[in-house]
């Protein structure tokens, strides 16, 4: 089965658009099949017979923003199966004794070999099994599948692997207080790195569900938080209460659609404040420019970058201080050339960072008078400095107001004034239909996508939008 797992960050609506706008317009092109809130089952049209597929597959995790691991499927049992073997009130024992037997054997059938998940028995072997659960506040998840299936897995399965010769085969035990409460994360990314389950003779055994049933996959690639992390928060400026997330980042800058030979294309942010998005572009490779009204803004991102490359030992570029540049966005076309860039990727100014929420009059007097003004004439420019057919992905801000209303800007009447057409963030064509009322994609989702976490104020609102010729 040549079919695979794709473990998606907390924003999974926005992972599952991010990954589907990639294996529709990338050189790897591929549909999701089946999806859960954390898991999306990606078939490729030709990757997986490439040789070298699990390097592709790490260059695939590099760029995607909205991925936390690659796992490759080996085989699915259907989600009846399941619940016959693991019911919520066990009344007929013996049926799903049997049925359990059921599982173990398509469990040892897969488990070693030339296509299996260890390639062959090693004297000794380590594994960590991770439940993605199809939503994690399912009670079946907490009550069964946590409390029972993980036990059940991780006693048979180092059974299996020393009745195969394995002398040693041990498992990742999770802290007993998770799995008694019910709430157990899956191994996170960088655990994976920590024990080594990229090893051949170790692993981390995937079982994740659907609505369909249950996918068993391991692990390839991971992620590696820590050195993004390492960029956000070590950097030497940084607004800790108001800049965005280098995840978004990643995915904003994806939707440019830019996807190969990264440093052939010019991306600027008018907005750069800090520069998270100059710095993530940079390490995509991009050729990154920036502006930002504000003298000391456009320092700081200077020093930001000087910093990430000594960072990643190369050299500094003399030209640097040529491309982020003092320019109040409503005249940067004095400052950059005219059809220059192939991308714009921005957060521009989203009013003030309010943590109470403002009344009504405040909000619109605000969208009247200041954004949609801003807004307007930062799409004016950037349809002057883009080349055709290019794309800006950027943030327009949502405000939630004591009043009970949310507020915000309207692009979609902004990009048609200004010659800009919106870019579907989601092909709903593309994307399997799900029973279950949380897991299914609404029509707001084709247009913009919301990222933002539990009662924010102002949440960020991703749009795309294409130039017209
Ligand atoms: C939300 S912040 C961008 C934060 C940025 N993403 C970061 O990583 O730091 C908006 C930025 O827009 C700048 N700005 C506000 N009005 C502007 C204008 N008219 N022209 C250019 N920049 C402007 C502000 O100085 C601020 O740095």
């Amino acid at each position: 089965m040549d079919r695979f797992i794709f473990v998606l960050g907390s924003n999974w609506k926005l992972s599952i658009a991010e990954l589907d706008h990639y294996l529709k317009y990338s050189s790897n092109k591929g549909k999701i099949i089946d999806y859960s809130a954390n898991v999306a089952v990606v078939e490729f049209e030709e990757l997986h017979q490439d040789r070298q597929y699990i390097n592709k597959l790490m260059e695939i995790q590099f760029i995607l923003g909205g991925c936390q691991k690659i796992a490759r499927i080996y085989d699915f049992i259907d989600i009846n199966t399941i619940y016959d073997a693991f019911p919520v009130q066990i009344s007929k024992y013996q049926y799903a004794e049997k049925t359990r037997k059921k599982i173990l054997a398509v469990i040892d059938n897969i488990i070693i070999g030339k296509k299996g998940i260890f390639p062959k028995v090693y004297e000794s072997m380590f594994f960590a099994v991770s439940i993605y659960p199809n939503l994690y506040d399912d009670k079946y998840y907490s009550e069964i599948l946590v409390k029972h299936l993980l036990p059940f897995l991780n006693k048979e399965l180092m059974n299996i692997l020393k009745q195969k010769g394995a002398i040693k085969a041990l498992y990742y035990q999770y802290p007993e207080k998770y799995i008694k409460s019910g709430h157990l994360n899956p191994i996170f990314p960088h655990h994976v790195i920590k024990f080594e389950l990229l090893n051949e003779n170790r692993a981390e055994i995937i079982f994740a569900f659907t609505e369909e049933g249950l996918y068993i996959a391991r692990t390839f690639t991971v992620d590696d938080p820590n050195f993004k992390k390492k960029i956000d928060e070590e950097r030497p400026f940084k607004e800790f209460k108001s800049a965005i997330s280098p995840k978004l980042a990643l995915i904003m800058l994806n939707f440019l659609n830019l996807y190969e030979n990264r440093d052939k294309y010019k991306i600027l942010d008018p907005f750069v404040g800090n520069g998270t998005i100059a710095l993530f572009g940079i390490l995509q490779d991009f050729q990154i420019y920036g502006s930002d009204i504000d003298n000391k803004k456009v320092n700081n991102t200077l020093r930001n970058i000087h910093w990430l490359l000594e960072l990643l030992e190369e050299e500094i570029p003399p030209f640097t201080h040529q491309r982020i540049l003092k320019y109040d966005v409503r005249n940067i076309s004095n400052g950059f050339n005219s059809f220059f860039f192939e991308g714009i990727c921005t957060e521009p100014e989203l009013g003030p960072f309010y943590t109470k929420k403002p009344y009504y009059s405040q909000v619109k007097e605000l969208i009247d008078t200041e954004l949609t003004p801003l807004y307007n004439e930062f799409l004016r420019e950037a349809y002057k400095l883009l080349k055709p057919n290019s794309r800006i992905s950027f943030i327009s801000p949502i405000i939630s107001t004591v009043d009970g209303n949310d507020m915000q800007v309207n692009i979609e009447k902004l990009a048609s004034k200004n010659n800009f057409r919106i870019v579907p963030m989601m092909d709903l064509n593309r994307i399997p239909n799900k029973s279950h009322q949380k897991l299914r994609f609404r029509k707001e989702h084709v247009v913009n996508m919301i990222d933002a976490k539990k009662g924010q104020v102002v949440k960020r609102k991703l749009y795309v939008l294409e130039k017209k010729n």
